[in-house]
């Protein structure tokens, strides 16, 4: 990928671009942390100053900056969480919420804001920059990756891991018993976190808002594949935007089927934590340094977002053993900006 190359200094002499603000918002997800360390040192190393901004909207409504230095990011890259915190911000809802928040990027001179969070957080990015004109650029940090435009979002491998690690965990004792185990996954409104879980673990079935066609795999599975799979299954559940409805699920399957074992694992929380995966460590780098690019190349209202990493294609053997496969350049050079 050819990336353009900015004379920073010029730049921002110009557009009089001199602090950026970064805050996480939502639902935290393993990475976070990895964004805003990147966020910061490319900041930095393109002569920016770097405001963190406090509890998601709701520090900018309520003006808790604290400001950022390369070494304030050291040691949080391996870890979980947000060091920024996070909330769900219902006065960054209102219209006084929002000018608030406004007048204190005013007040603090910031004159951009990266945001790192899912759908609720660019929901409110793309409602305040219509409002007022500031640039704001979004990194995407959910573990349910249901952002329509990128392929993945920071944090949805690392819950995927964790998912399965819990799972085979599970498998171990519905096989010892011999029961039928329903495990609700997160994923907000999507399938996607369950469904690629479910395929990792070898899930029976795999019920998902998308499609019902694995409620009839579910019943074929409890009807013939039981007796023949050791009598004993797991179904991966998403949670569909009605987090326990597992439960009842799970309770008609029971009535149905009188002689099965059943029982519910919900996971919860356990999910959105953890440390990230290299994955997510180096996705989320990647999209940090791609957060401070855009900004300095004049961006706005937009979110980075990573494609065509899932395309399956063909390749001879003869390619696959002959030509010299390249480093990322790209790798390279993030390296560079970020090891100041
Ligand atoms: O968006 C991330 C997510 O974990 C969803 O999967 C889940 O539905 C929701 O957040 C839970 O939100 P909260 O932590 O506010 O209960």
């Amino acid at each position: 990928m050819e990336k353009k190359e900015i004379e920073t200094k010029e730049f921002c002499k110009r557009k009089k671009m001199e602090k950026i603000g970064v805050l996480t918002s939502g639902g935290d997800a393993p990475g976070m942390n990895a964004a805003i360390r990147a966020v910061t040192r490319a900041g930095i190393a393109h002569n920016l100053k770097i405001v963190g901004i406090r509890h998601g909207y709701q520090g900018m409504i309520e003006g808790d900056f604290i400001p950022m230095s390369a070494r304030d990011v050291s040691g949080i890259l391996h870890t979980g969480g947000t060091l920024l915190k996070t909330a769900r911000s219902l006065a960054f809802k209102t219209e006084e919420g929002r000018e608030r928040a406004f007048n204190n990027l005013k007040k603090e001179g910031i004159d951009a804001v990266v945001v790192i969070g899912g759908d609720g957080t660019f929901t409110g990015a793309s409602v305040f920059t219509q409002e007022y004109d500031i640039p704001f650029v979004g990194i995407p940090g959910t573990i349910d990756n249901d952002l329509f435009g990128t392929d993945y979002t920071i944090g949805y491998d690392t819950a995927m891991n964790t998912v399965m690690e819990a799972a085979d965990k599970i498998k171990d004792t519905a096989n010892s018993h011999g029961r039928i185990f329903f495990i609700e996954v997160m994923g907000n409104k999507a399938g996607r976190l369950a469904l690629n879980s479910g395929i990792a673990v070898g899930a029976e079935a795999i019920l998902i808002p998308e499609t019902n066609e694995q409620e009839k795999a579910m019943k074929n599975f409890l009807e013939k594949g039981y007796k023949e799979k050791d009598r004993s299954g797991l179904i991966l559940v998403a949670e569909a935007g009605k987090p326990g409805r597992t439960i009842e699920i799970a309770k008609k399957v029971a009535q149905d089927y009188p002689y099965l074992e059943v029982r519910v694992s919900i996971l919860g929380h356990i999910q959105r934590g953890g440390s990230p995966t290299a994955k997510d460590r180096i996705v989320a780098t990647r999209m940090g340094v791609a957060a401070i690019d855009a900004l300095l190349d004049d961006q706005q209202s937009i979110m980075i977002g990573l494609i065509k990493h899932n395309v399956i294609v063909h390749v001879p053997f003869s390619k696959a053993i002959q030509k010299e496969k390249e480093i990322d350049e790209d790798l390279l050079r993030i390296l560079k900006v970020i090891n100041i």
